[in-house]
C-alpha cells in the first residue's frame, strides 16, 4: 500500500512514520508534507525516500531542495497548497493520512477524497468545516474514511459492520465521548485565567501538537469531536454524550438500542488509532504496549462541566445549529488559540472570543465550499479586529 503522510513533521505524522516503519513489506512511503519545518522534513525524506516531498513555506521549501539537491535521493520537492491537493490525489498514492492542524487540512483532504483514496482522517478540523460537503465527496470519489481521532476510531471499532461515512448504524441508541478533561480538570475560573501556554500544552496524559493540546485543555477538543461523531457516523447532538475520563483508557463507547455498550480500550498511544486504520480491515502490529488493568486499577467516569469549560457548550450549539456554523466556531476558535499561544489573550478570553463571533453570525447552509470558505474567513477577521480592538482597549 502507497502511503502520503500530510503534516509528516507533526505529532500525528511521527507516530504514523513509526507505524509505516514497523511494516517496510507491508507500506510504501510515497509523499510527506509539512508546513515549514525542513529539517525534520528532510531527515524523514532520508529515512523513508519518497517520491514526493511538499513544503507550504517557499522559503523552507527552498531549503529542502536545496538539502535534497544533489543526494541520490529519488525525492521530488514541491512547494504549495496546489501541489499537495495534486499528491493527495496522486495515482501513485493509495492512502492519505490527512494530520495537518487545523482549517488549511481541508483542500488536501477534499482532493484525497474526491480521488478515493482510503483517508485516514486526523484533521477533525476539515470535518468540522465542511463535514457534509467531505463525506459527499468521499461518496462520490469512492473514498473509505477512516477516523484517527482515538476516540472516534474507539467508535468505529464498536460499530457492527462496515460503517458507511454519514449514516447512522442500525440498532445504536446514543455514542458516548471520552474526554480525559485536560490539564485543568480541577482548576476554578480564576485558577484558568493566570494559566501559560506552557501549562496548557502540558496535557497529562497525551503528547501532541500545540493547537490540540489547547483545544483539550478549553474542552473545545471534545466539541469539535462532538460535531465530527455526529457528522461522521450520522448522529443527531443530542445522542452524543460526553464523559469525563481521566485515565483515558477507555476511548469511547456505543451504546445499542437493547442496553449494550461497547466501548475500545488501550493505552493513550496514538499509534493504536493509526496501525488500526492502515490495516483495517486485518490488525497489525502498532508499537504500543499491552494494557495493565491491574496497575491501571481503576476507571473513573464524571459529567463535564461546561460553565467553567464554555467551549463544551459553544459546540453543542454549533453542532445543533449546522449550516456555516461549525465552520465560524472552528475558525473563530484557531484565532483564538493561536493569540492565546502568542500571549495576545488569556485561557478564559478563548471562549469568550468565540462566543462573541458566533453572536454576529447570520447563518447560511453549509451547501457549498465556497460558502463555507466565506464564513471562516469572515469569521477570522472579526476574531483578529476584536483582538487588536481589545488590545487597544487594554493600552
Ligand atoms: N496529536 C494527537 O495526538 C492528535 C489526536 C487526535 C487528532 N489529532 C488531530 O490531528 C491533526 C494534527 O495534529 P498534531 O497534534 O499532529 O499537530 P502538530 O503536531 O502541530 O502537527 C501539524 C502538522 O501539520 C503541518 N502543517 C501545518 N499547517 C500546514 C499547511 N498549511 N500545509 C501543510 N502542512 C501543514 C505541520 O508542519 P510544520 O511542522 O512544518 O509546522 C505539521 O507537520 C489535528 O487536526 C489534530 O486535531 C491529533
Amino acid at each position: 500500500m502507497r502511503v502520503a503522510v500530510l503534516g509528516s513533521t507533526g505529532s500525528i505524522g511521527a507516530s504514523t512514520l513509526d507505524v509505516l516503519g514497523r511494516h517496510p513489506e507491508r507500506f510504501e512511503v510515497v509523499a510527506l508534507a509539512a508546513a515549514s519545518s525542513h529539517v525534520r522534513l528532510f531527515e524523514q525524506i532520508v529515512r523513508f525516500r519518497p517520491r514526493f516531498a511538499i513544503m507550504q513555506d517557499p522559503a523552507a521549501g527552498a531549503q529542502l531542495l536545496a538539502a535534497v539537491r544533489g543526494t541520490d535521493l529519488p525525492t521530488e520537492v514541491l512547494i504549495g497548497p496546489d501541489a499537495l491537493c495534486a499528491v493527495a490525489g496522486h495515482v501513485e498514492v493509495d492512502t492519505v493520512m490527512a494530520a495537518i492542524v487545523g482549517a488549511a487540512g481541508l483542500p488536501s483532504t477534499l482532493a484525497a477524497a474526491e480521488a478515493g483514496k482510503r483517508v485516514l482522517l486526523a484533521n477533525k478540523e476539515s470535518l468540522v468545516v465542511a463535514g457534509a460537503l467531505l463525506i459527499e465527496a468521499a461518496r462520490r470519489g469512492g473514498a473509505t474514511l477512516i477516523p484517527i481521532d482515538s476516540e472516534h476510531n474507539a467508535i468505529f471499532q464498536c460499530l457492527p459492520e462496515k460503517v458507511e461515512s454519514g449514516r447512522r448504524c442500525g440498532g445504536v441508541r446514543r455514542i458516548l465521548l471520552t474526554a480525559s478533561g485536560g490539564p485543568f480538570l480541577r482548576l476554578t475560573r480564576e485558577e484558568m485565567r493566570k494559566v501559560s501556554p506552557h501549562q496548557a500544552c502540558d496535557h497529562p496524559r497525551w503528547r501532541m501538537g500545540r493547537k490540540i493540546s489547547v483545544d483539550s485543555a478549553t474542552l473545545m477538543n471534545k466539541g469539535l469531536e462532538l460535531i465530527e461523531a455526529c457528522l461522521m457516523f450520522g448522529m443527531e447532538p443530542s445522542d452524543v454524550s460526553v464523559v469525563v475520563h481521566p485515565q483515558s483508557i477507555v476511548h469511547s463507547l456505543v451504546e445499542y438500542v437493547d442496553g449494550s455498550i461497547l466501548a475500545q480500550l488501550g493505552n493513550p498511544d496514538m499509534r493504536t488509532p493509526i496501525a488500526h486504520a492502515l490495516g483495517w480491515p486485518e490488525r497489525i502490529l502498532s508499537g504500543v504496549e499491552s494494557l495493565d488493568l491491574v496497575a491501571a486499577a481503576r476507571l473513573d467516569f464524571e459529567a463535564p462541566d461546561s460553565t467553567r469549560f464554555p467551549c463544551l457548550r459553544l459546540a453543542r450549539a454549533a453542532a445543533e445549529a449546522g449550516g456555516t456554523t461549525p465552520a465560524v466556531l472552528n475558525a473563530a476558535n484557531e484565532v483564538a488559540v493561536e493569540a492565546f499561544l502568542a500571549g495576545r489573550l488569556d485561557f478564559l478570553g478563548i471562549p469568550d472570543l468565540v462566543e462573541a463571533v458566533l453572536e454576529r453570525h447570520e447563518q447560511r447552509p453549509a451547501t457549498a465550499l465556497s460558502r463555507v470558505l466565506e464564513a471562516d474567513r469572515w469569521a477570522r477577521g472579526l476574531a483578529e479586529s476584536m483582538l487588536v480592538r481589545e488590545a487597544r482597549a487594554d493600552a
